[in-house]
Parts: C-alpha cells; structure tokens; sequence
C-alpha cells in the first residue's frame, strides 16, 4: 500500500537534508516488477535517503533513466563533478556534464551530492604540475572550490570536500596520504578545503570521504584509526566538517565483515559529533562461486548485515550506491574486471534493470530502520 503523499512529505522533511519535494505516489512511477515502493520512498518514510551515482552518458538510455528517476531520491555524479572534467585547462570552468545531471536531479525532485572538490585522482595534467611548483599558491584550492561551490549553491545537499586523504602504507605517523596536495600545502590542504566550502555555501552538509573502513581485517582498522584521527583533528580545530562519507565498496568474497566492529567505529564517528553517509555503495562479487543466484544471495547478504548496523547508528542520514544497475558499474572497466570472468553484478538492479536481492535486502533495511527525528 504506497504511503500517503503527506507522510512521504512530513518524513523528507524530517531528513535535514532533503528539500521538501512532491514525487508522485509510488502507484503512479511505472514499476519494474510490482515489488512495492521504490528505495527512495522506503527511505523518506524512516526520514533517511536513498540516491546512487550516474554518469551523464546513462540518462541517454531511456529505460535506465526511468529507472533512475523511480529508484533514487538523491543523484551524484560518477565523473562530471571531477577537477579533470570541469577545470581542464586553468581558470576554464565547463560545467555542462554536471549540469545536465543537476537538470536531471531537478526535474525528477531528487536532491544533489556534489563529489569531489580536493581528490588525489582525476585532477587534469595541469594541476599536477602547478602543485609540484614550490612555494605553489593554497589558491589551486580556494579559487576552484569557489567558484565551483558557488556555481552549484543552493543545488547540493552535501559536498565530498576531501576524498580518500588517508593512506596508511605511505608510512606518515598521522596516516595521511602523501598526495600532491599534502605535498604542496601540508596536513592544512584538509581544512583550507573546508572553510573555502563553507565560505562558498552556507547550507551545505560538508563531507569528509573515504574508503576501506567497513571490515574486519587489519588493514580496515589502521585505515579507521587514521580516519578517527583525522575527524579528531578537524573537530579540535573547529574545522566545518559535518560528516564522514563512507565510501563502502564490499566484497562478497573478501576480508570478514564484523558487525561489532563497524558498529563500534561508527559510535567513535558520532561520538565526536560527525554525520555519517554511506557515500558509494557496491558489493564485488568475484572470488567466490560463479552461479549468479549464489553470487547474488551473497551480495544481498553483506548488504543487508552491512546496512543494519550503519541504520542502527543514529548519526547516518542516508545511503548511496555507486550505481543503480549493473548494467553501469565501475566494476565492469578493464581496470577492474578480469576478462573471462563473469561480468560483476555489484548493484541493486540487474543488467535488464530488474530488482535483485540486493535490492530487496536494501529495502528491508530502510523498513526495519528506526525513523529518524532529525535534531
Ligand atoms: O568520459 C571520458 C571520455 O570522454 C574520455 O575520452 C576518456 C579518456 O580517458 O575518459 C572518460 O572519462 C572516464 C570517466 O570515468 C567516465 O567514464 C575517465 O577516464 C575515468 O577515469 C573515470 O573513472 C571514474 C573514476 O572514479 C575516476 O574518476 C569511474 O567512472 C568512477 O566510478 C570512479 O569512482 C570512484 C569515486 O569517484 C571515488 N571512490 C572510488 C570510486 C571507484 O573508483
């Protein structure tokens, strides 16, 4: 029975992050195989959120996009919102890519996550020069988070202000990645990013973002102390940090899943007053049996113990996947998939855009989820 209209509204309301937005009743969104509302719905009603990743090439496919406009209530774009897509030559902003993935957004009532402004990756060739040169301006930071966050002001939910600035093996005592940002401007480059968002929107939810902190294994821990003392940090020095992205990219197959272990590291993020997002959500499902029927039950497994205990956590607001269907994953490039495997099948809608179990185990975490009364 889909919810009233007023109870989907009351609860998006409830979600700080979500602009009050009237999206049709479920009854009237064309649905793949009649299992009930989409996952955005499901999430409003607990006041949480529920969005994915798409690139701009995807809402050419007419049968994705309808999927894509039932299924997430928030839109991030995969690549278009990159340094090396939007500043390609110095001081030349192109902001078209990312603009027709806002326009989207904003005719299908979705909100927006912006990702990423300072990222060791996906930075044109230009920039990593001018970062070498010493004595290099901290304005390769400020003027581009400037002029980028005030072009989107009033259009993004939350910015991924820094993105994956932790990298233990790189034998630094704070854990931080020796990137040519932290090269050039010191453990500061974090900060300066932060007050230069906050500087450009006021309303932002600013977000800190990384990877590899959901398992159990030693190398998630030292990856998580790092990630804790970073926030620390941040938070002593009164940086306007507001929330943790993580990134979850799971393995079906791989290091052991600890629910007390997660559970613990994300009362260690709320205790020092952070928000928390699950940011990129995808499960790999290599390494293990080749049938996709056990390959998915896997999947919708992890997902589903993974997301009790990030809802369990009061101080998480919502839940991306990095991806809608597997018919686009990044899984799939040459970089991550080794041919003469079975294509991967990370996300909540197959190849043909039916819902999987991962879906099914998506949903009935937002259904058990307590609402939310956000303070
Ligand atoms: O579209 C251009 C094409 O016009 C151009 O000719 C070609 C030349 O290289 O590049 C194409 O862009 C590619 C883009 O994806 C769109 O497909 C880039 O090369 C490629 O590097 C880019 O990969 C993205 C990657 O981040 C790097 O930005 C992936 O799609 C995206 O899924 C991945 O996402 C990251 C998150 O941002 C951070 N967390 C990890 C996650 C997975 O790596």
């Amino acid at each position: 029975m889909p919810i009233s209209r007023r109870t989907f509204l009351r609860s998006a309301a409830a979600s700080a992050l979500l602009p009050v937005v009237e999206r049709p009743p479920t009854h009237l969104l064309p649905g793949p195989d009649g299992d009930g509302p989409p996952l955005a719905e499901r999430a409003a009603r607990k006041g949480l959120f529920y969005g994915c990743c798409a690139a701009t090439a995807y809402l050419d496919d007419a049968g994705f996009a309808q999927a894509l406009g039932r299924e997430a209530g928030v839109l991030v774009p995969e690549w278009e919102g990159k340094r090396g897509r939007i500043e390609r030559r110095p001081g030349v902003y192109d902001y078209s890519a990312a603009d027709r993935l806002a326009g989207f957004a904003r005719r299908h009532l979705m909100a927006l996550r912006g990702h990423a402004l300072v990222w060791h990756l996906s930075n044109p060739g230009w920039l990593d020069e001018a970062l070498s040169v010493p004595g290099a301006s901290d304005r390769l930071i400020t003027d581009y988070i400037a002029r980028v966050v005030g072009h989107y002001r009033g259009q993004i939910q939350s910015w991924d202000v820094v993105n994956e600035a932790v990298e233990v093996e790189d034998g630094r005592p704070d854990g931080l990645r020796a990137s040519p940002w932290l090269k050039a401007f010191g453990p500061g480059y974090i900060d300066t990013a932060f007050h230069a968002a906050r500087r450009a929107d006021a309303d932002a939810v600013l977000v800190y973002n990384d990877y590899g902190l959901s398992a159990a294994d030693p190398w998630s821990a030292s990856r998580r102390r790092a990630v804790l003392a970073l926030l620390t940090g941040l938070r002593r020095r009164d940086t306007p940090c507001h929330a943790l992205g993580i990134q979850g990219h799971l393995r079906a197959f791989g290091p052991r899943f600890d629910p007390d272990v997660f559970r613990r590291f994300l009362a260690e993020v709320a205790a020092l007053r952070y928000r928390i997002i699950i940011t990129e959500l995808d499960v790999r499902d290599d390494g293990g049996p080749t049938a996709p029927a056990a390959r998915d039950r896997a999947v919708a497994d992890l997902t589903r113990r993974y997301l009790d205990v990030a809802l369990d956590q009061p101080a998480t607001l919502g839940v991306v996947t990095w991806g809608l269907s597997d018919r686009y994953t990044w899984l799939a490039t040459p970089a991550e998939h080794r041919p003469g495997t079975p294509p991967p099948r990370p996300l909540p809608l197959d190849d043909a855009l039916r819902r999987k179990p991962m879906w099914h185990a998506i949903a009935a975490a937002f259904d058990t989820a307590r609402p939310r009364t956000h303070g």
